[in-house]
């Protein structure tokens, strides 16, 4: 594991958070796309334009060793990737089986939304408050234990993610982390 790098982080202040997150609305960019994706679409994206519910079911209500879902993933068509099989087979590891009563509940229309958030949309959503996303994560070389380390100190202690949502950004992050500079957009290169 490379050391992790330097945060000289003045963000400690509301008003520094207030200002890191203004930025990056008047960046202007909307959303995570330019990351690498997550478990959740990729599972989606897999499942094809129309998943069945009882297709859905199968995957959604299995508890397998990360050996099993690695190769439930590897038998499938998509994701081609390695990479991406990969960031599938972990998100599934963790997030698999879902709850009984959200099993019960599934239809057809709303598949997606039964799904946990996966380590992009957490990344996106968690971690642009107090500091930017460029330092804290796109461009941190850590390995899985490395993300986890990062839960442990006193700032990060307190963060509103449950120990599933912690354990699936940190595999997601190990995988897909870092990015190359080159791809992602200038405006949040800070
Ligand atoms: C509530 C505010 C807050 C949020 C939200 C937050 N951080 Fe931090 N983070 C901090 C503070 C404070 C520091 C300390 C900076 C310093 O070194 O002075 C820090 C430092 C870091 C560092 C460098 C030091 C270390 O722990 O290795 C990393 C990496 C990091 N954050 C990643 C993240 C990631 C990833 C997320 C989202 C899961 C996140 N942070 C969300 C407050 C936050």
């Amino acid at each position: 594991m490379s050391a992790p790098r330097r945060l000289r982080c003045p963000w400690r202040h509301a008003a520094w958070a207030a200002v890191a997150v203004a930025a990056v609305t008047q960046a202007g960019v909307e959303d995570e796309s330019f990351m690498p994706k997550g478990g959740r679409t990729l599972l989606l994206e897999s499942l094809g334009q129309r998943p069945g519910v009882e297709e859905f079911r199968q995957i959604a209500s299995a508890s397998n060793t990360d050996a099993q879902w690695a190769s439930v993933v590897a038998a499938r068509a998509k994701p081609a990737a390695d990479r991406e099989k990969a960031t599938l087979a972990a998100y599934l590891s963790v997030n698999m089986p879902l709850p009984s009563a959200t099993l019960q509940a599934l239809k057809a229309e709303t598949l997606g939304a039964a799904l946990p958030r996966d380590g992009r949309e957490l990344a996106w959503n968690q971690c642009q408050f107090c500091h930017s996303l460029f330092a804290s994560h796109l461009t941190q070389d850590r390995d899985v234990q490395g993300w986890r380390n990062m839960f442990l100190s006193p700032f990060h202690r307190e963060l509103k993610m449950t120990p599933q949502e912690r354990e699936e950004f940190a595999r997601y992050s190990a995988i897909n982390m870092p990015m190359k500079v080159e791809d992602v957009p200038p405006e949040l290169r800070f």
